[in-house]
Formats: structure tokens, sequence, C-alpha cells
């Protein structure tokens, strides 16, 4: 069985994220979304809150399973035993931090492989941290994420 894991930070997932879990599913037989508890970054959903919105945007993936995961991505990718790592390319913007993590993970571990998916063209400017921004500023986020992150991001702004 090919396994794939897909990390990042999903505050909130967005649909260019979506839509790479989706590519990703069909390429291999199961695909594990790796929720990364970052000590560096303050997220604005809890990762409670990141696991219950990404299991439900995916609930009819049959092939994704929804973990987190603490530390290093490559003891996640042998804690899962993934044959490889899923990571979406938007834009030549993201390809040197990405070609950077993709060569220093192979460096700590030679079997960890990433797989690089492009979303659709029209997710090539979404991105979470810009998304949270127009949410919590009360801009219409409507066209960028899942139904349920727009009644999650409402919450938020009630301070919930
Ligand atoms: O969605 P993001 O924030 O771009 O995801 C980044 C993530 C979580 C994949 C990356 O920060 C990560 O792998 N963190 C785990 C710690 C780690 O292994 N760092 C070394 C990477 S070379």
């Amino acid at each position: 069985m090919k396994k794939a894991l897909y990390p990042g930070s999903f505050d909130p997932v967005t649909n260019g994220h979506l839509d790479v879990i989706q590519r990703a599913s069909r390429l291999f037989d199961k695909i594990i979304v790796a929720v990364a508890l970052n000590r560096e970054k303050s997220p604005l959903f809890t990762i409670e809150e990141r696991l219950d919105i990404l299991k439900a945007v995916c609930r009819d993936i049959d092939n994704v399973e929804i973990v987190s995961f603490k530390g290093l991505l490559i003891d996640a990718v042998n804690e899962f035993d993934t044959c490889a790592v899923v990571r979406g390319l938007r834009a030549v913007s993201d390809f040197e931090y990405e070609f950077q993590m993709a060569l220093m993970n192979r460096q700590l571990n030679l079997k960890c492989e990433t797989v690089f998916l492009m979303p659709s063209p029209e997710y090539t400017f979404v991105s979470s941290r810009m998304v949270k921004e127009i949410a919590m500023c009360g801009g219409d986020v409507s066209t960028f994420v899942p139904e349920i992150v727009m009644s999650s991001f409402k919450a938020k702004r009630k301070g919930n």
C-alpha cells in the first residue's frame, strides 16, 4: 500500500489545501493529512479545531486520515510509514522554501521523498495567512475556504 503524508499548519485549511488533498488521494492508496503542532507559530485555531475542520471537509474522501504530529516531519514519516511527503506548490515564490525543506528532510532521512502537486490555478494566490487576515477583519473569504471554515471564523470574531 502506497501511503503519503501531507503535512501542514492548516490554520485553517483552504480550498487550495483541499484541492491538493483530492489530487493526492487519487495518486496514493492512502493520504495521511498531518497537522503540525508548531511551537514557533501562534495559530488562530487550536489543534483540535484544525483537526475537526479537516475531518469535516475530508469526510467524503475515503482514503484520507487526519492526524496531528509534534516535532520533526521525518519522525512522522517513520511513524506513519509513508513512502512520500506531499506538498502543494502554488507559484515560483513557494519553490525556494519547499526545495530547501525537501532536501533537508531527505538529508535527515534518505527515504523521505517529497512529491509536489500544483493546485488549480484559481488557488495559486490563496494562503491561510491572508485568508485569516481578511476574515478576521470581516472581509469575504467564501471563495477561498470551505463553508465550515466560514462559520469557524465567525465564531472566532465573536471571541470563541
Ligand atoms: O503549512 P506550513 O506552515 O507551510 O507547513 C510547514 C510544516 C509544518 C510542514 C513544516 O514547518 C514542518 O515540517 N514542521 C515540522 C518540523 C520539522 O520537521 N522541521 C524541519 C523541516 S526541514
